[in-house]
């Protein structure tokens, strides 16, 4: 069995898949997707993280491919009605990135609330300014997580750490199934009215597309801070570029975009109330260990036959 790893992945995963008797694993990180199709044929695995896009063209030259194995939550690089129709497997890691991304989240929530990226920058131009970044507290506000899988409910037990009253949306999950005491399921329509902080923990699909837009944005108190380290373009960018331009929120933190990389030239950089990080979400040393022996263990066992 050939299984390519077309992603950087760390060694502690390799090593899983390379201690296979009868398995041939081959690192090749960054291939342009022309010279990916042309080699796709003579495996049975793939291994990725978010760099490799396995779009219906790939997929059609993938002969002997049985399974695609992403390490991390995110499936949105994968077409994966292409792949099902062609029998392939695909599967991600559903908890490895989970303590990373959630610690993230919290550390935007923080910045942006006492202005950190601000201050340090202004400090390192050797002023001293104190009234400027006099910042706000989390204790007793009200934090909306829109998305209440692995992530969100890890969000929310952090946040109750800090004092804050949580609620959550979640069209696919009932109160019961969330199971975690002192957290109100609501609608979208009251998350947003109510919440000082609104964080963003659902996957990227044609539902949740735009979730955020005007409309949305309107209905938010001037107070809000938003926060996203899901996917880019849950929150329309123009909109909240707008909503920021017009002071309908207090500010933004954001790890992921509609297009990434980031544009220098983006709008949303003029705004020194969007503070912005390079999706770092997962990007944790232990994280990554983490989804690469997850996903290398996954891909063996469905390779062999496992259940
Ligand atoms: C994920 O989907 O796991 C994270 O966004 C990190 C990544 O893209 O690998």
């Amino acid at each position: 069995m050939r299984i390519l790893i077309s992603d950087k992945l760390a060694d502690e995963g390799i090593n899983i898949l390379k201690a296979v008797k009868n398995f041939e694993v081959d690192c090749s990180f960054g291939l342009p997707p022309e010279e990916l199709k042309s080699i796709i044929k003579d495996y049975h695995a793939l291994i990725i993280r978010s760099g490799t896009k396995v779009t219906a063209d790939i997929l059609d030259a993938a002969d002997q491919l049985k399974v695609i194995g992403r390490a991390g939550v995110g499936l949105d690089n994968v077409d994966l009605k292409a792949a099902a129709k062609k029998g392939i497997v695909t599967i991600n890691t559903p908890s490895g990135n989970t303590t990373s991304t959630a610690e993230h989240t919290m550390s935007m929530i923080l910045a942006l609330s006492r202005n950190i990226p601000q201050a340090c920058a202004s400090l390192k131009t050797g002023k001293w300014d104190r009234l400027k970044f006099r910042g706000v507290e989390l204790h007793e506000k009200t934090l909306g997580v829109i998305g209440f899988g692995r992530i969100g409910s890890t969000v929310a037990k952090f946040a109750k750490a800090f004092g804050m009253d949580v609620l959550a949306y979640d069209p696919l999950l009932s109160i019961e199934a969330v199971g975690l005491r002192d957290v109100t399921m609501t609608g979208l329509k009251e998350l947003l009215t109510q919440s000082d902080y609104i964080t963003i923990h659902a996957p990227k699909s044609e539902e949740t597309k735009n979730l955020i837009s005007d409309e949305e944005f309107s209905l938010m108190k001037k107070t809000a801070r938003v926060i996203n380290c899901a996917r880019g373009g849950i929150i329309n960018e123009r909109a909240l570029t707008k909503a920021l331009e017009e002071g309908k929120i207090a500010g933004c933190a954001l790890d992921v975009f509609e297009q990434e990389p980031l544009s220098k030239d983006s709008p949303l950089l003029k705004h020194d109330n969007c503070i912005v990080t390079p999706h770092l979400g997962a990007a944790t040393s232990e994280a990554k260990v983490s989804v690469a022996i997850e996903i290398a263990e996954n891909v063996r066992n469905a390779l062999l036959g496992r259940g």
